[in-house]
């Protein structure tokens, strides 16, 4: 067998585009644009990046966004004080500290200070919490993108068993925990596996989804997996590469040549899940703007 594309750029683009005329709804009838407040601490080079990507699908989408930029210095109490300035400010609909952090920072602590009705990221308690008991929540960006995808592509998860490798806060808890409610896109028998599990090819190998989101490149190889599995590959790991202008390519967490051999559906990388997590978080924005999830 040889896998089919799950196209992250094609599904992320019409997303887009369905916010985009949502937006465009939303203002005609007499709304102001949403608007997103990006807060960036320190220098990081892929924050960066990742900010840059986020604001930029804000104005193409009809967002409103702005990055406000504080030194690495900044003090815990500094921060709150910030951060409390935006909970109250009317005009912000979404907030998105961006992470990681400077050590001297607990993100625990920046995301519970973030009032939850503008938790774009879906990363507070609150948010985590209903999502986790079932009840309407803002949800961290990876995980709703890899649930549009499934969605998209009609793939069926009730009954598979669905395995997660990677037990992060941001993608692979929470899509164990979404994979296995009892939703339309759910009803999944979850394992979860994480840099403790003794044998992971042993639940690799019976997994009928498999998510993978360790950060480590070509940690699955085709012989870890069975025939027909549908791979959706999280990670994005620079490689040296010579043959590159840039010295590096993108890979995944999985060995794409011989996965896809086995595969019945696959995320490429770059191509896959990436493209989805910002188009997630258009929409998340959308739903803070028009107060959908937390009405007044
Ligand atoms: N750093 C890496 N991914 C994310 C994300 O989805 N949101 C935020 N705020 N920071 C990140």
């Amino acid at each position: 067998m040889s896998a089919k594309i799950i196209d992250g750029k094609k599904v992320s683009a019409l997303t887009r585009d369905e916010v985009r005329q949502d937006v465009e709804d939303w203002m005609e009838a007499g709304n102001r644009a949403p608007f997103l407040q990006v807060v960036l601490i320190g220098n990081d080079p892929a924050s960066d990046v990742y900010v840059g990507a986020k604001t930029r699908a804000c104005k193409e989408v009809g967002i409103e966004t702005d990055t406000m930029r504080l030194p690495d210095t900044i003090s815990a109490k500094e921060l709150k004080n910030t951060i409390n300035k935006l909970n109250n400010d009317d005009s912000v609909d979404g907030i998105l500290v961006q992470l990681p952090l400077p050590t001297h920072l607990s993100s625990h602590d920046v995301i519970e200070s973030i009032d939850y009705r503008k938790d774009v990221d879906g990363f507070h308690p609150m948010n985590v919490g209903r999502l986790t008991v079932g009840q309407p929540s803002f949800q961290s960006c990876t995980p709703a993108g890899i649930f549009e995808l499934l969605k998209h592509y009609s793939i069926p998860t009730k009954g598979k068993h669905a395995v997660v490798v990677g037990a992060s806060n941001i993608v692979g808890r929470p899509v164990s925990i979404l994979l296995s409610r009892e939703e339309s896109i759910g009803k999944a028998t979850t394992t979860i596996c994480h840099k403790y599990t003794k044998d992971l090819t042993q639940h690799t190998i019976s997994a009928d989804i498999l998510v993978v989101a360790a950060g480590q490149p070509s940690l699955i190889r085709g012989e870890m997996v069975k025939e027909g599995v549908v791979v959706i590959d999280v990670g994005i790991n620079r490689v040296a590469d010579e043959n590159k202008d840039k010295g590096y390519s993108l890979v995944g967490d999985c060995h794409f040549e011989s996965v896809k051999e086995k595969a019945s559906w696959i995320t490429p990388v770059p191509g896959g899940v990436g493209p989805m997590t910002v188009a997630m978080l258009m929409k998340n924005t959308l739903l803070a703007a028009k107060k959908s999830i937390y009405p007044e």
